[in-house]
């Protein structure tokens, strides 16, 4: 028996979670606001927000479990990859909060984190199983040969997938995160309206930044030609875009797949909650005969819950850290 409690600050979100045995039983998610007009994260009003939320998010996912704080048997915390003054906070949080209690304390790497959240509901992925991790920081291809045995067999060369989604959202005058909106405009437009250019990159690297760029000069070209052009074509600019990003990242699915032979396919990360990829990869799985597996949407994007999971595994594994660790902006799978 063994209750963990998991706090997640790498970014915008604060989140706190208990895990009891294995199973989630609360994933409190304190969303920030504050950066939409700025167009992106901004990095001091994200830990001032972290700041705020973190003890309210932390009570309410302790009450909502129906259980005592005294009971908890370790704090997991995301140590990195993230922003510092973000990470700090929950890093703090945790470190005070298992000294207070005399519990140990675990670090979890936010990367793993997000391929873990596959162990939150059944079916799990088998071992040996192959994960693309897109979020708004990284896109990567895992090969994950235990919990905490991870390959990272290739990676975006520049932008992340989800920059590619909110850096397109911010060329077409939507608010941030812009991949949520394009999603949904997505789904009302013809992804064959236009065609933008699908980068050769060799191997199993990613890069997104000469799509940014092209998707830069078309909407420039367009709009001087024809004013109010992207306001009549949104939602076709959009789902030609997805396209785009969905078909780069399956394609080097593929060839992961077909180099490495392994047939248990995962998606992780705030990208894997788009429709247009889910839709994807579920379709691939079926014509390549592979077992696909994508975490509900709650647990794709940043969430506590998996940070729970993580430190579920590490706890029966007896990995516990120090009070003298640190957080690390930069943090290696
Ligand atoms: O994993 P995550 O919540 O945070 C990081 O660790 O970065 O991922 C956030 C990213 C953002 O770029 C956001 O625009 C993108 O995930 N995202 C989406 C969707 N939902 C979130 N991108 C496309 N379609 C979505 N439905
Ligand atoms: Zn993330």
């Amino acid at each position: 028996m063994s209750i963990i409690l998991g706090i997640e600050s790498s970014c915008d979100e604060t989140s706190a979670a208990l895990c009891i045995d294995g199973k989630i039983c609360t994933n409190i998610i304190a969303n920030q606001t504050v950066h939409e007009k700025f167009g992106g994260v901004v990095p001091e009003l994200a830990s001032r927000a972290h700041q705020q939320n973190i003890i309210p998010t932390v009570g309410q996912a302790i009450r909502e479990a129906k259980v005592h704080k005294n009971d908890i048997d370790a704090v997991a915390f995301t140590r990195g990859p993230g922003l510092l003054g973000s990470l700090l906070v929950g890093t703090s949080f945790a470190k005070a909060f298992a000294l207070a209690r005399n519990i140990p304390l675990i670090d979890v790497n936010h990367m793993q984190a997000h391929i873990l959240a596959h162990f939150i509901e059944e079916p799990f992925p088998g071992f040996p199983f192959l994960c693309l991790t897109v979020s708004g920081g990284h896109t990567q291809l895992v090969l994950v040969k235990d919990y905490f045995q991870m390959e990272l067999i290739g990676q975006t060369l520049d932008d992340a997938a989800g920059e590619a989604f909110d850096k397109t959202a911010k060329i077409l005058g939507l608010p941030y995160p812009g991949g949520p909106l394009i999603d949904r405009y997505a789904q009302l437009g013809d992804a064959e309206a236009f065609a933008f250019p699908e980068p050769q990159i060799p191997g199993l690297n990613f890069s997104f930044s000469g799509l940014k760029t092209s998707i830069l000069y078309f909407v420039q070209k367009k709009e001087a030609e024809y004013p109010g052009f992207i306001q009549d074509h949104l939602n076709d600019i959009c789902a030609s875009v997805q396209a785009r990003i969905v078909s780069i990242l399956i394609n080097k699915l593929k060839r992961a797949a077909k180099e490495t032979g392994v047939r248990y396919i995962a998606v992780a990360g705030g990208v894997s909650a788009n429709s247009g990829l889910r839709a994807a990869v579920t379709k691939l799985g079926e014509e390549q005969g592979w077992q696909v597996f994508i975490p509900r949407f709650e647990y794709c994007t940043d969430n506590a819950a998996m940070i729970a999971i993580a430190g579920h595994y590490k706890y029966i594994a007896r990995d516990f850290v120090g009070q003298d660790v640190a957080p690390l902006a930069r943090y290696n799978l």
